[in-house]
């Protein structure tokens, strides 16, 4: 291990893909496999993501590499939708996102919103890693829940071995003819070249232990410069929000630094920069289920499903409620009015325009 004594964060991952892939299922898998292992201390439901703690992970990622040691103080997971209508949360996840996992439903192969992620995570310069989810669904598939990926097809009759090959191979010259290598990822040797593909079912769990040991290798392996925590303050605002009893406010994702409650923010607004005061600094209450989609869908929401903070620090999901907000923009960053800052200068700042 790189036994240094810098403080990494959580890394951020986003789950996107087409329609019906298993996004959302595969996140409920994660999170039951914890349950039913006796794991599941200390996963909490944030706004528009899932908090996964270190002694969540270290079980499910055992199961892949006795030697992996983890580094990271957890991982938060952010669900996307697939329909084609939410292009813009996929936006958002993919460009705050340090990893993405793009879910390809086996049977279908590429799909049109498959096509489109591609495209968003190749523009915004983010890493993924592929996972080739229902394979439960393969002709006489022989499932034993929670196993590793390797082992569950070491199981399987050759006939059924024999039908993964194709229909993965199908998969893979798909990927190929849009200029993309990828690999299993046991078989692949250099994952700054190729992209790992990580075959999963969501039904039964198989390959779910997998996709965790991947995500805590590839981000703590390649990007643990990323993820040392900075001072410096670093929130992306992912939704906008009118929420009965609160008002309009602002779903964020804390990456780097504190907010506070009483902190002056500065963020982006249809009519030029807000300067405005937090009020409350929310999460859901333990064990609610909160979803970006959901949320869309169901914009009213008591006030009594929230827990206030006075203060968070980072990888966190976060509801901000403040006067003034109903004009703010999603997908640009908030900014803190320190004591030596200057107003005017923040509300020109580039990264809220
Ligand atoms: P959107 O959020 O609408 O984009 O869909 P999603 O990608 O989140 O898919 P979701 O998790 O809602 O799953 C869609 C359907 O596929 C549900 O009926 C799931 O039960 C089913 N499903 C998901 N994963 C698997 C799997 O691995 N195996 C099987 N057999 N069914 C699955
Ligand atoms: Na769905
Ligand atoms: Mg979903």
């Amino acid at each position: 291990s790189s036994s240094s004594d810098v403080e990494l964060r959580s890394p951020v991952i986003c789950i996107m893909g087409h329609v019906d892939t298993g996004k959302t299922k595969l996140l409920d898998k994660i999170r039951k496999t914890n349950v039913q292992e006796g794991e599941a201390g200390g996963i909490t439901q944030q706004i528009g993501a899932t908090f996964f703690p270190d002694i969540a992970l270290q079980e499910q990622t055992k199961k892949v590499g006795t030697d992996f040691e983890l580094e990271v103080p957890g991982v938060l997971i952010i669900d996307t939708p697939g329909h084609e209508s939410f292009n813009n949360l996929r936006m958002r996840g993919s460009s705050l996102a340090d990893l993405a996992i793009l879910v390809i439903d086996i049977m279908h192969g590429l799909e049109p919103q498959t096509v489109e992620s591609l495209e968003l995570l190749k523009k915004r310069k983010c890493p993924f890693i592929i996972a080739l989810n229902k394979i439960d669904i393969l002709y006489e598939w022989n499932s034993k829940p929670y196993t590793s990926i390797q082992e569950a097809l070491e199981r399987q009759e050759q006939s059924v071995r024999d039908e993964f090959q194709t229909r993965f191979q199908n998969v893979v010259l798909q990927l190929n003819e849009r200029g993309l290598n990828c690999n299993l990822y046991w078989e692949n040797d250099d994952f700054r070249t190729a992209v790992s593909i990580v075959p999963t079912s969501a039904l039964t769990g198989e390959g779910v232990p997998d996709l965790l040991y991947m995500i805590l290798k590839l981000t703590q392996d390649l990007m643990a410069d990323k993820l040392e925590v900075q001072e410096e303050l670093e929130c992306t605002v992912i939704e906008v929000k009118n929420i009965e009893g609160l008002g309009t406010t602002v779903d964020v994702v804390l990456l780097n630094g504190t907010l506070r409650e009483g902190d002056q923010i500065v963020l982006a607004g249809l009519g030029g920069p807000i300067v405005t005061t937090i009020r409350a600094l929310l999460t859901p209450q333990p064990m609610k289920e909160m979803r970006v989609k959901r949320l869309c869908l169901m914009c009213v929401s008591p006030k009594n499903e929230y827990v206030t903070h006075k203060q968070i620090s980072t990888s966190m999901g976060i509801k901000i409620s403040a006067p003034g907000l109903e004009d703010a923009v999603a997908g640009t960053e908030l900014l803190v009015v320190g004591p030596d800052d200057d107003i005017e200068e923040l509300k020109e700042d580039e990264s809220i325009l």
